[in-house]
């Protein structure tokens, strides 16, 4: 009778919770976290404020209820252990959440997040997302720190390799798909996980690239390119903020009330919880913004930051703070309520536990074809003289460089949970190629990693060199040489790479370069030595199946940039959404340092916004990539030539596959307001949508495109949309010159 009693209100509960509309379960959980919080002493509802690093803590304290969440607890039994005390021990039987840094994969790794934005296909990237969220789940983790989608224009910066680029559309879209692959189609689901965006905000926008250091930006700089990226995953239902260590002018991102509390949750209305980031509470005496911990508990409580990671100031001084009258109860409340919410809607209240045994097992061949499939899309090729495809007719392969066999180095930073044991790396694959097709396969790895400054075994570089038909070349960065605070003011090749490439191409031999690292590289001096090159960034777990296929033609590249590539360091910041400027250059004002007579008299007079040395053009654009085939692109067209501020614009832009090869293309779809109250970016990127396309193969691409999306923030930081001359450009590349106009009328 008692289970009947039981199966009946299980069933009224999920009738209740399915016929309910969202706004209503919304309420529904909230409703029942304000009844549990009812219930709670101070105590413990401080102590759900409280996030602990695995290790670090007592079951007392777990039986007390002193804590809300644990990260970097990986033991599914010492989890379930903990989890059985905060259940069944503790007063009120409160689950912890256990969380991760799921960066870009659990144990099946896939390319680095830089790389995924590469692919241009949100779909991947979500099944990406998919598979990490399952792998992190039969493990226990129920909650990851990602996306990070933290806009950057900065190479040197290490964490460029986590982040989805320079673009703030393209990374809105990337970091929406990884959202819904992370929290799946019902956040209940065991392989459901929390997605947690980050970091909150202008954390990417580092001075210099140095990690943690100041951002300086205008609001309406914040505005129009920061933040969309955040409220896009904020809409898209992302359970979780993490606040980020960089102050912005001047005031650090965790104690930002103007940021979290006034923009985030008053301005957006977002009930998620928001986490510091790790210690950056206490970080605030460090900045010189606060006095001692308990005034940057105090700053951080008055910001609406709702749990700390890792420090102690919350559990320290929350009471203290409290007592003075310092904070209230209902910001606590609040805080409480929040992480509560949480908790409801993934459902660890009815399943608190992990059994990996319900699960499909991690690295299976679904996993692994996910993560080869995300390699293939997301590598992009530079440079193509002919040479790749690789002919059938070539029988002698030399595959040479420091990260042809390279299985940690080719997973990327953040790689908590893989490991190097399941990677399959170029020249495993190339070998296996070898081997069924008659191909003779010699290699040297030339240098021992890709710091070394010695070229180990030259004479058999050079040997194997001169014996072969096409040399491949393994070259980049190791992983450790991008991720957090690892920058780098030079981003050239690293060590001795260079003279490795000039030993090999004195061989006169065809040369591919396949580059591997966190970071576009300023790579001119080596790409124009070879005939072919390929940025395959830190692929992951499949790299070598996947470039296999990509080097022999059984699919064709179709990655394109998500990030302007430097010719030069001095350079940065360079991207494709600048401002004109009163004197834009042109090839033809570009005053070359080689040009310049002695003792030229310096005027003023026709002069323009370039380098003398390197110019004004990056080495690749953002967007860029080439194809084994070829597209044209026929036509643009609108659906009118005037709109009103509330139409939606139909762009319609043709294409056709006018090479010799079944081929995707990543149709891209900019916009250039002609005159705005604030000068206007030359474009920016507002559509874009990746598609097949069959030898001979026509297609008509179809944007709706709000003209609401076409504003920015004015001087008196409102969102506008200025009526007026627009430009629309379509194309492969930021650097398209297809284009039609419209006007938008008042
Ligand atoms: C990083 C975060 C990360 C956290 C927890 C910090 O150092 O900035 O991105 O989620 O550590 O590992």
């Amino acid at each position: 009778m008692r289970n009947f009693t039981i199966i009946i209100k299980v069933l009224l509960f999920s009738f209740t919770i399915l016929s309910c509309s969202p706004g209503e379960k919304e309420n529904t959980f909230e409703k029942k976290a304000d009844k549990l919080l009812q219930k709670m002493t101070l105590d413990e509802k401080i102590g759900q404020l409280v996030q602990k690093n695995g290790g670090s803590f007592s079951d007392s304290l777990v039986k007390a209820g002193g804590i809300g969440s644990v990260l970097n607890e990986i033991s599914v039994e010492r989890q379930n252990h903990i989890q059985r005390i905060a259940m069944e021990d503790s007063r009120l039987g409160i689950p912890i959440l256990f969380a991760r840094d799921v960066i870009h994969g659990f144990n099946t790794i896939m390319p680095i997040p830089l790389a995924q934005a590469a692919t241009w296909n949100p779909a991947l990237i979500e099944q990406g997302a998919r598979v990490a969220a399952t792998e992190a789940a039969s493990s226990g983790i129920k909650w990851t720190f990602s996306p990070m989608i933290d806009i950057t224009r900065d190479p040197r910066w290490g964490r460029i390799a986590e982040c989805l680029g320079e673009d703030s559309y393209l990374t809105s879209e990337m970091g929406a798909a990884m959202v819904r692959g992370y929290q799946g189609d019902k956040l209940s689901d065991k392989t459901s996980i929390a997605a947690c965006v980050k970091h909150f905000a202008a954390y990417g926008w580092a001075e210099g690239g140095r990690d943690y250091n100041t951002a300086n930006i205008p609001e309406n700089d914040l505005r129009d390119i920061v933040l969309p990226p955040f409220k896009r995953c904020a809409a898209e239902g992302a359970l979780s903020f993490m606040t980020s260590f960089n102050d912005i002018n001047g005031v650090p991102a965790t104690g930002n009330e103007f940021l979290v509390k006034d923009i985030l949750r008053n301005e957006w209305d977002y009930t998620g919880m928001v986490v510091s980031d790790w210690v950056s509470i206490i970080q605030m005496v460090t900045h010189g913004f606060a006095p001692d911990e308990k005034a940057s508990a105090l700053l951080a409580m008055n910001a609406t930051v709702d749990m700390e990671m890792a420090s102690t100031s919350y559990e320290t001084y929350l009471k203290e703070l409290l007592d003075e009258g310092s904070i209230s109860q209902k910001q606590i409340d609040n805080a409480v309520r929040r992480i509560l919410t949480v908790k409801y809607k993934l459902g660890l209240f009815e399943s608190p536990y992990t059994n990996p045994d319900d699960f499909p097992e991690p690295l299976n061949n679904e996993h692994l074809a996910v993560s080869k499939k995300a390699a293939i899309e997301s590598a992009v090729l530079l440079k193509n003289d002919g040479i790749l495809p690789v002919s059938e007719k070539i029988k002698t392969v030399a595959v040479i460089g420091p990260l042809a066999d390279a299985p940690h180095d080719q997973l990327g930073t953040w790689i908590f949970d893989g490991s190097k044991n399941n990677s399959v790396t170029p020249l495993e694959s190339l070998s296996e190629k070898a081997k069924s097709n008659g191909i003779t396969l010699l290699y040297e790895r030339g240098l021992k990693i890709s710091r070394s400054k010695e070229i180990s075994f030259p004479e058999k570089v050079k040997s194997i060199s001169k014996q072969a038909d096409l040399i491949i070349l393994f070259l980049g960065e190791e992983s450790i040489l991008s991720g957090e605070s690892h920058c780098r003011a030079d981003i050239d090749l690293p060590g001795a790479q260079e003279e490795l490439v000039n030993m090999v191409t004195a061989s006169g031999k065809p040369v591919i370069a396949v580059f591997m690292a966190g970071r576009p590289l300023t790579v001119e001096n080596v790409i124009e030595k070879t005939n072919a090159a390929l940025y395959a960034w830190h692929p992951g777990t499949m790299a070598g199946p996947a470039l296999t296929d990509l080097l022999w033609g059984a699919v064709s590249p179709s990655g394109k940039l998500p990030v302007t590539f430097p010719r030069h360091v001095g350079q940065i910041p360079i991207y494709y959404s600048h401002r004109t400027t009163g004197k834009p250059a042109t090839n033809e004002t570009w005053e070359h340092i080689d040009d310049i007579p002695v003792e030229a008299p310096q005027l003023s007079i026709g002069n323009t916004s370039h380098y003398l040395d390197y110019g004004f053009e990056p080495m690749f654009p953002f967007g860029y990539g080439l194809s084994y085939t070829t597209f044209e692109y026929q036509s643009i067209e609108t659906d009118k030539t005037a709109y009103s501020a509330t139409d939606t614009i139909q762009v319609s832009v043709k294409l056709i596959n006018t090479g010799n090869y079944n081929a995707a293309e990543v149709v891209q779809l900019y916009v250039h307001d002609k005159v705005a109250s604030r000068a206007p970016a030359v474009k920016q990127l507002k559509g874009f949508k990746k598609v097949f396309l069959k030898q001979g193969e026509k297609k008509t691409v179809i944007f709706n495109l709000p003209v609401s999306s076409l504003g920015f923030h004015n001087l008196a930081m409102k969102y506008m949309v200025e009526p007026g001359e627009f430009e629309i450009m379509a194309g492969g590349s930021s650097d398209t010159t297809l284009e039609t106009g419209i006007v938008i009328e008042n």
